[in-house]
């Protein structure tokens, strides 16, 4: 309801700032305002956007999942932007199967931020290392980049909503990626090689251990 409403304006004020641009010729001192609106309102809508998949993820519908199958899928789709990028993959994947219980939609989403992040990290290219294996405790994914690492000084803020040093960041990214992995009784692992690059460690519990048919509400 609340993004509803908030979309609405967003929609007309965007709508209007865009009427405006197109009356004013390119080189008015006002274009620049105009602009700026216009920008603004396109992040809003983005910022928009995250919070409405964020609260639309609270149904989890847990099933019995192969975590190497979803990280296939979630990468498979950044084949071509990889491809475009000139950054290689280089993926190690568990010969066998390791199941998870789990919501194959909103898990694929989790990984889904993190392949994008280590994508941005990478503009000139390099490495994504997708890897999994299983522990006695946990089913493991590891996705890391050479993209130069995260500022020791900003480290402590990147799992909060809002928090962004993108230009065009939401910054909801790894929110939604940490709720999940809550959501399925898992952790998060940071690992930062200030200079090189940054590993993500994803920990599931293994199925068998795992909740069954649990429904969370709230
Ligand atoms: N792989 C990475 N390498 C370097 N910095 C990273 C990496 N992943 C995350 N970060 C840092 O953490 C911040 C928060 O990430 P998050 O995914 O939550 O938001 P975002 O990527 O900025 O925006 P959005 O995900 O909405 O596009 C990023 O702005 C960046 O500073
Ligand atoms: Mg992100």
């Amino acid at each position: 309801m609340l993004s509803h409403e908030i979309k609405n304006p967003l929609v007309s004020i965007g709508g209007f700032a865009n009427r405006l641009k197109k009356k004013l010729s390119s080189n008015s001192p006002y274009m620049p305002y105009v602009d700026q609106i216009v920008k603004e309102v396109s992040r809003l809508e983005d910022i928009m956007r995250g919070i409405v998949s964020f609260s639309n993820n609270k149904f989890v519908e847990f099933s019995r999942e192969d975590i190497n199958s979803i990280v296939e899928e979630a990468l498979f789709v950044f084949s071509d932007v990889l491809r475009r990028q000139g950054i290689k993959i280089d993926m190690n994947l568990d010969k066998k199967p390791a199941f998870v219980m789990g919501d194959r939609q909103q898990l694929k989403i989790a990984f889904d931020n993190l392949i994008v992040n280590a994508i941005q990290s990478m503009a000139k290219g390099g490495t994504l290392y997708i890897t999994t294996y299983s522990t006695d405790e946990w089913n493991v994914v590891e996705v890391s980049d050479t993209g130069g690492g995260i500022d020791p000084q900003v480290i402590g803020n990147i799992f909060n909503p809002f928090f962004t040093t993108k230009e065009h960041g939401t910054g909801l990214g790894l929110a939604i990626t940490y709720t999940i992995i809550k959501r399925h009784k898992g952790v998060i692992d940071v690992t930062n090689n200030i200079g090189v690059g940054v590993t993500f460690s994803v920990k599931l519990p293994h199925a068998s251990r795992g909740p069954r048919g649990v429904k969370l509400s709230g």
